[in-house]
Order: C-alpha cells, then sequence, then structure tokens
C-alpha cells in the first residue's frame, strides 16, 4: 500500500512537473555560432519573387559563399498571399507560383536552409498578414514547408507585451516539431538582451540598418530613419555580456556590397565579426564586384565571428578616433582590431604594454609585453611578426587592421 502511494505521489508529481520543463523551451543547439546566410529586405525590400530567390540560392553556392558558411536564405516581408478559409497562410500566388514547400525542397537540395518572416502583430511592417491569433497554425505552416529560421517582427503590435508575444512563438515552434532558428526582431526597444536567451536565438538590438557610414550619406535605396553603421556599433557594443553561444545580440544584416566605399565595407563588415554578429548578408549576391566578394569571403576574418568561444569583443580604448577593439578566441589566442574612426589616414605606434587587457567573460588576460605571441594581419593574409618590439602602422581612414594573436612557442 505504502509503494502504491508513493507511486502516485511520484506520477502526480511528474504530471504537474512535465508542462513547466517541456514546453517552455526553445530549440537548443541551433546556433551555437553567430548564423549565417542572406536576407532579401536591405537590397530588395518588398520586391521579391521565386525566380529571384531561387537565383540567389544558386549565387550562394556557385560563388563560394555557401561554402564560407553562409546558408540561410531568409524571405523577408512581402512573400504572403491571403489566408485560406481555414486562416492558413499562403505565399503570393503571382510572385511565388511554385508554393514555399517547392522553395524549401529547392533551397534544402541546394545544401542551403529556408528562412521565413513574419510578424507578432496583426499584420507584418509591411502590411502583410501578421501571425498574432494564428501562432501554432503558422508554426505549423512553417515547419510543413522545412523553414529553418523565423525572423518574427514586431510592427503593429500596440497592446501586446514582447515577452508574451515571443514566448507564444517560441511555445509555437517546438510544439511544431521542426527544429526553426528564432530571430527575434523588436528592435532592443524592450531591452529583448535581458529576456529573450531563453526564447529565441539572436534578438535586434537597435532599429533598422541603412546603407551608409556615419549617418551621412546613405546610399542606395532611401526610406524612414534609417541608422548609420555607426550608431549601430555604439548601441550594440555595451551589450556584450548578454551574448553567448545560442543566443546573439543582432545589430542588423550587413550592408556589405551596397554601395558604401570598399574601406567602409570593411570596417563594416569587420566590426561584426568583432561583435559575434549574425552575418546575414543583405546585397545581390548574382552581382557582387570583386573587392565585395573578397571581404564576404575572407574565411580568416570570419573565423574571427564564428569563434567557437562565443564570446563577444569590446571597444578597449579610444584615441584621437582610433578605437581599440578586442575579441577572446578560442585556444588562448585573440583578435585586435584597430578601427580608424576619422576620415584621414592615422599612424599609430602599437606599444605592448599599452595593449595589455583582461576579458571579464572569459577571465582572461592578453599581455603582450610579457608573453609573446605571433600576429597575423587577416586582412593581408601576412604573418607580421613577434609582440615584444614595438611597431608603428597606419590605418585608413574609415578602415581597419585586424589581427589574430596566437601564443608563440
Ligand atoms: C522592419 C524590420 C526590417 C524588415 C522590415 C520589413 O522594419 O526591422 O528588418 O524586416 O520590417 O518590412
Amino acid at each position: 500500500m505504502k509503494l502504491k502511494t508513493a507511486i502516485y505521489a511520484f506520477a502526480a508529481l511528474a504530471m504537474t512537473a512535465t508542462p513547466l520543463t517541456s514546453v517552455a523551451q526553445k530549440w537548443e543547439n541551433l546556433a551555437r555560432t553567430p548564423p549565417m546566410g542572406w536576407s532579401s529586405w536591405n537590397k530588395f525590400g518588398g520586391n521579391i519573387s521565386e525566380k529571384d530567390i531561387k537565383e540567389i540560392a544558386d549565387a550562394m553556392v556557385s560563388s563560394g559563399l555557401a561554402d564560407c558558411g553562409y546558408v540561410y536564405v531568409n524571405i523577408d516581408d512581402c512573400w504572403h498571399g491571403e489566408r485560406d478559409e481555414k486562416g492558413n497562410i499562403q505565399c503570393d500566388p503571382v510572385t511565388f507560383p511554385s508554393g514555399m514547400k517547392a522553395l524549401g525542397d529547392y533551397l534544402h537540395g541546394k545544401g542551403l536552409k529556408f528562412g521565413i518572416y513574419s510578424d507578432a502583430g496583426c499584420k507584418t511592417c509591411a502590411g502583410e498578414p501578421g501571425s498574432l491569433g494564428h501562432e501554432y497554425q503558422d508554426a505549423l505552416t512553417y515547419a510543413s514547408w522545412g523553414v529553418d529560421y523565423l525572423k518574427y517582427d514586431w510592427c503593429n503590435t500596440p497592446d501586446q507585451n514582447p515577452i508574451g508575444s515571443y514566448r507564444l512563438m517560441r511555445d509555437a515552434l517546438r510544439a511544431a516539431g521542426r527544429p526553426i532558428v528564432f530571430s527575434i526582431c523588436e528592435w532592443g526597444t524592450a531591452k529583448p538582451w535581458e529576456w529573450a536567451a531563453e526564447i529565441g536565438h539572436l534578438w535586434r538590438t537597435t532599429g533598422d540598418i541603412g546603407c551608409m557610414f556615419d549617418n551621412d550619406k546613405q546610399y542606395g535605396k532611401g526610406y524612414w530613419n534609417p541608422l548609420g553603421v555607426m550608431q549601430i556599433v555604439d548601441k550594440n557594443e555595451p551589450l556584450r555580456t548578454y551574448a553567448g553561444p545560442g543566443h546573439w545580440n543582432d545589430p542588423d544584416m550587413l550592408e556589405v556590397g551596397n554601395g558604401m566605399p570598399e574601406n567602409e565595407d570593411r570596417a563594416h563588415f569587420t566590426l561584426w565579426c568583432m561583435m559575434a554578429a549574425p552575418l546575414i548578408l543583405g546585397n545581390d549576391v548574382r552581382d557582387m564586384s570583386d573587392a565585395t566578394k573578397a571581404i564576404l569571403t575572407n574565411k580568416e576574418v570570419i573565423a574571427v565571428d564564428q569563434d567557437p568561444l562565443g564570446i563577444q569583443g569590446w571597444r578597449f580604448m579610444s584615441r584621437e578616433g582610433i578605437e581599440y577593439w578586442y575579441k577572446p578566441l578560442a585556444d588562448d589566442q585573440w583578435a585586435l582590431c584597430l578601427f580608424n574612426r576619422n576620415r584621414d589616414a592615422k599612424k599609430v605606434e602599437l606599444d605592448w604594454k599599452d595593449l595589455a587587457t583582461h576579458d571579464i567573460i572569459s577571465n582572461r588576460d592578453f599581455k603582450p609585453a610579457v608573453d609573446r605571441y605571433k600576429y597575423r594581419n587577416l586582412w593581408s593574409g601576412k604573418d607580421e611578426g613577434y609582440t615584444g618590439k614595438n611597431t608603428t602602422v597606419t590605418i585608413p581612414g574609415h578602415d581597419v587592421i585586424l589581427y589574430r594573436f596566437t601564443p608563440a612557442k
């Protein structure tokens, strides 16, 4: 009798405990390093079609981008048609005539992954149907299409609580049974870095990026009030302690190749890598200049972003517009980015004593005057020597020098 009572008690406990542990969980182990891929928004806005997406997918493979790790092909706003009589969301029958399942199969057949976009409110930012009231239904639809990544926006949500709304979609994605990366696009208004790690895999920390460096000249299509690359950097940099494997600060998709000069593109890309940011391309990869391609496919620079330690770097000091950024890397290595925020070139002396630092996340010291490191310039691909002896370098305006330091034997 006693044993039976104990079994009943245990069963009752298990029944109450199970929902708490099994429902409220995001899909784990999906974004141990920052997600990499391409999105339609920055270049094409709402002007997208199945034909363009397929051509982009082909170019991702033929250009070598997929081989560098850019695998998600994310269709942003404006793929939608109307909901059917049962409330199921459908794609636009004119621009996506073969349907989303067929498009997902096409992407998977190329070794790529399929990303899609929706919104927590009644409508998306471009006025398409949002997921409000259809969360579980939409998650099931996405799973049936073979979706691997959902960007979930925050337009048209006047009375909604962001934590509750994003949790609801997280639970819906979990219940739909297909592992899907959950990209929270709340623009940083409700400080998602404080609550989103258990909900999604990345969260936007700022408003929308524009194709401009310093909030001065905007290249390409213009629209309401975008942020320049520098404004985004300054907002995203202080949030480093919130990021880590499986949960990343997202300073928005890349503008490399959309019109900024090559030096600014290189600085933008490098700072995203130093901040362990998701690398979601925003250019037309069917038609890239050699300079754009060289930036986006530099595997040694990408490796700084994708380092398995998964620690977001930080601005260690700033002197006369020269910023010194550090990022600790696996195997006791470090990345150092010298970023010249001025328009003109600057010469600086690297005095290794000045460059000692400590990372509070990994609790590691970098003492290049005491410990000997070999250092390699990742943009020129040259090993430049060993720490210990001071050296002088020139950094062009709005440009970077990026080094990887390896302990010398
Ligand atoms: C918002 C997002 C953008 C993009 C558009 C689409 O502005 O922040 O990244 O998805 O909506 O309408």
